[in-house]
């Protein structure tokens, strides 16, 4: 998608470099940072520390993770372990995690390899996580094309006037590699000519929609507001929401939905204001082995996130703007943040970053393979 005119993906192989570049997520929107992917350790930070995050962002991410523990003479089945401990509640990371254990051990390659049988078959390996990385591209774009309708339908009914849809948290091609699945049919419908606004919710504690929604759909020249988190019961009472579409980190056998920590409060206004609410889905974040959502693991993370908030420096006279390049973070340098505390250091914090949407909320799923009212 585009960035001033420029067209970016969120992770991409170099094959000039013979490289893996990926847009380091906790830098923006301030700044554009491309980092290298260059072990399977810097992807184990990666994922953990959320310079790359978004479910099949996560997935694709591990894939390429496990080329290149490959590549580096890990054991994989010890890499697995690894990446799999980053983050548990999005399932995207266990199915591509299972799919390259697959493909290494359809090519003979087992955990005790030699590590020369292993060099011989690297770059087939490489091309396993290609083809999951193609795979959530095309996803997406399906996705896209799948709720294009929802959006057009609505548009019939408003006269030219906008179609206005909230989102939470970043279901966009940040998140995933391109298009991005909540926002799939919002850049279609937008690109159609179709009028479109979007509610963008900021997504506290990590402010995912403030940071990364806004700023790409901004980038690309959707139209959108950016409203705090607790402003979207408000707007659905006031007739101000078409519809609402959110994206999701896994979604159980019975359809229950695991996605950032707040979507069950949106489902719920909703319902309430007889608003439709859909889940973007693609099917690598379908889990039929999890029953229902009572058995998602939602992870839990550190109580900083919440007690700092980090963001760009403001001149003295209220001006905003940096200060002789000089932007510093709660923790040290770091590019061009500073992190502000909120409250004093030891309050009590909870930060369980995902809840679960039960199934009786959800409108539809939007998936790859089209309109669905049952998740599976
Ligand atoms: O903690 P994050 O930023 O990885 O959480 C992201 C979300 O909850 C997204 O809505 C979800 O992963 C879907 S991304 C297409």
């Amino acid at each position: 998608m585009k960035i001033n005119e420029t067209t970016h993906t969120s992770i991409w192989y170099d094959k000039d470099q013979n490289k893996i570049f990926y847009i380091d997520q906790t830098l923006l929107p301030w700044e554009l940072k491309i980092r290298e992917l260059g072990s399977l350790d810097d992807t184990v930070r990666a994922v953990r520390n959320m310079e790359v995050r978004g479910a099949p962002l996560i997935g694709v991410t591990a894939a390429f993770g496990m080329w290149l523990a490959a590549v580096g003479g890990h054991n994989i089945e010890d890499a697995a372990r690894m990446l799999l401990a980053t983050r548990p509640t999005a399932v995207n990371l266990q199915w591509a995690v299972n799919k390259m254990l697959e493909d290494f051990h359809s090519r003979g390659l087992s955990a005790d390899s030699r590590v020369s049988e292993k060099h011989k078959i690297k770059i087939k390996t490489l091309n396993a996580a290609l083809e999951i990385r193609d795979l959530e591209i095309s996803c997406s774009k399906s996705i896209g094309e799948n709720g294009l309708h929802l959006i057009e339908n609505l548009a019939k009914k408003k006269n030219g006037k906008p179609v206005n849809i909230l989102t939470h948290c970043n279901a966009g091609w940040l998140a995933c590699v391109e298009w991005g699945t909540a926002t799939a049919p919002i850049y279609m419908a937008h690109d159609k000519g179709i009028p479109v606004h979007v509610w963008v919710d900021e997504t506290r504690p990590r402010n995912q929609g403030a940071k990364l929604t806004a700023f790409e759909l901004g980038a690309h020249g959707v139209p959108y507001t950016l409203i705090p988190d607790n402003t979207g019961g408000h707007l659905m009472q006031e007739g101000m929401v078409d519809m609402v579409i959110v994206g999701c980190d896994r979604v159980a056998a019975n359809g229950d939905v695991a996605n950032k920590i707040g979507t069950y409060l949106k489902a719920l206004a909703a319902k309430d204001n007889n608003i439709p609410f859909y889940v973007a889905m693609p099917y690598s974040s379908y889990d039929p082995d999890t029953p229902t959502g009572k058995d998602i693991p939602i992870e839990e993370r550190d109580p900083d996130e919440v007690r700092i908030v980090d963001g760009e420096r403001l001149t003295g006279n209220g001006e905003q703007g940096t200060v002789n390049g000089d932007r510093l973070t709660g923790n040290g340098e770091r590019g061009s943040l500073i992190g502000v505390a909120i409250v004093p250091e030891g309050t009590p914090v909870a930060n369980y970053g995902f809840d679960i949407t039960p199934a009786r909320l959800v409108s539809g799923y939007i998936t790859e393979k089209g309109l669905r009212r049952d998740a599976s």
